[in-house]
């Protein structure tokens, strides 16, 4: 799999992944507007070329925030997520970002368990945040501090 970053080309593939893979799909205007503003990445599968995950981060000052990750679903558990979240957090930890946050529904067990596998640390619970078809959830705050990562080589 080959991780690298987004470029414009990569739009309606994007578009396309977010219908697939995301349970809360954000559309086509907001997935534009992230390829305007924000930093992402995308995972390449290596002979079909077909964009099978993305990750969605902004930064400010020495601070990052985790907006998206999606994976395509006939590759989930492989391993994929975390092989991006770290070429993310490697990334961070060379531009010297020292705390990197998200925000995750607080049903996401699949998500919440990649993050707490990565290390990051719930710090902060909004109740009634987002909506749900039967009504509103919790989102959970994360963070994980980037200067407790061993640096890589
Ligand atoms: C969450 C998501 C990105 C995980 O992608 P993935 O490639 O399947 O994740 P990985 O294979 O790298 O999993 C890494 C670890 O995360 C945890 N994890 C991932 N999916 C899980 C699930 N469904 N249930 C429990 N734990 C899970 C596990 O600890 C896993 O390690 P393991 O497989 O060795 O047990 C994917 O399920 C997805 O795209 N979901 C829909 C979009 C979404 O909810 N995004 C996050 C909100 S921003």
């Amino acid at each position: 799999m080959l991780i690298r970053l987004t470029k414009a080309e990569d739009a309606s593939a994007v578009v396309a992944l977010d219908r697939q893979a995301n349970p809360h799909p954000w559309g086509e205007k907001l997935i534009m507007d992230a390829f305007d503003s924000r930093q992402s990445w995308v995972v390449q599968a290596p002979e079909s070329g077909e964009i099978v995950a993305w990750l969605c981060a902004s930064q400010l000052y020495d601070q990052a925030e985790l907006e998206l990750i999606l994976v395509a679903p006939s590759i989930r558990r492989q391993g994929i997520a975390r092989q991006l979240m770290n070429a993310w957090l490697q990334v961070l930890q060379e531009q010297k970002v020292a705390e990197c946050l998200l925000e995750v529904r607080e049903s996401n067990a699949g998500a919440i368990g990649l993050y707490e596998s990565l290390g990051f640390a719930q710090v902060g619970h909004r109740k009634n945040y987002y909506k749900t078809p039967q009504g509103r959830e919790a989102a959970c705050l994360y963070t994980l501090s980037l200067n407790e990562i061993p640096q890589g080589d």
